[in-house]
């Protein structure tokens, strides 16, 4: 399923409106420097009952067989309940001194194959991914208590769909493409922005091709895990493990 259009923000869908709701009310400010006082615990509690409004559970005989099916169901759901950036998802990647790092990036379609996501392939991820091609994604849906989570290996997308995906992003993306060398040191904003105006002149008549470093990778899951909160952290999951004959393991485990 392609993913495409930007975040959504805070809906009317149905699912959503206990937390509009929440969201209107005087804002309480959380100080971290403090042990939790009375007003934060009360306001935490407070959440997590709107939240609960919106629980379900999730029981064994939900599940498709396939977690690939499950997954769509659970991203159409996601959509349908306009829950605030469907499509972000917390990549790790480690080193191979095992390392760990982790960003957020956006999820741009999913298949059979897997996950996709784009990226500059010099960028930490990227050095990461080339020495180290295991990775593991996070989806967290708050409106739906909700959370996903997806381990594999990593491969680039073929070039030419890496270039399809290029030629279809606003042209100020594709010249920030060009422009950052993301994840290096840079002097001061005064910098990109002039590289920014370098490449503008360079790429003049619009057609800006896809840079050499940049592109698409596919997460391959040999595992997903399927989290449903609960009232009083009982909550229900489910994981999902490809077995050496291509099909998978369903097991419920303790929250
Ligand atoms: C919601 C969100 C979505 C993002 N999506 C992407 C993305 O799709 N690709 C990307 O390269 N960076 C994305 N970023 C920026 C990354 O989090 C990160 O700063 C960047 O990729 C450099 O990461 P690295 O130094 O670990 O390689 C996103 C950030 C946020 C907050």
């Amino acid at each position: 399923m392609p993913v495409s259009g930007p975040p959504r923000v805070w809906g009317a869908g149905s699912l959503g409106k206990g937390l509009i709701a929440h969201a209107s009310r005087p804002r309480r400010v959380y100080r971290w420097d403090l042990p939790p006082a009375e007003p934060a615990a009360r306001l935490r509690s407070g959440r997590v009952d709107e939240v609960a409004r919106v629980m379900t559970e999730l029981r064994r005989s939900d599940l498709a067989p396939d977690p690939f099916a499950q997954f769509d169901a659970w991203y159409r759901d996601a959509l349908a309940a306009h829950v605030v950036a469907p499509d972000a998802m917390t990549l790790a990647t480690a080193s191979k001194e095992c390392l760990p790092s982790a960003r957020m990036v956006l999820l741009k379609g999913y298949d059979r194959r897997g996950f996709v996501f784009y990226t500059n392939y010099e960028s930490q991820k990227g050095r990461e991914l080339a020495e180290n091609p295991h990775a593991a994604l996070v989806f967290y849906w708050a409106e739906l208590h909700r959370q996903i989570r997806i381990a594999g290996r990593v491969t680039m997308l073929p070039r030419e769909e890496s270039e399809r995906y290029f030629a279809s992003r606003p042209l100020g993306s594709r010249l920030g493409a060009w422009a950052s060398h993301q994840s290096e040191v840079i002097a001061s904003r005064q910098v990109l922005e002039e590289r920014v105006r370098a490449v503008r002149a360079r790429f003049a008549d619009g057609n800006v091709p896809l840079p050499p470093y940049w592109g698409g990778y596919v997460v391959a899951p040999v595992e997903f895990e399927f989290w449903q909160g609960r009232p009083d952290r009982l909550h229900d999951r489910f994981r999902y493990t490809l077995q050496p004959d291509h099909t998978w393991l369903i097991q419920r485990l303790s929250p």
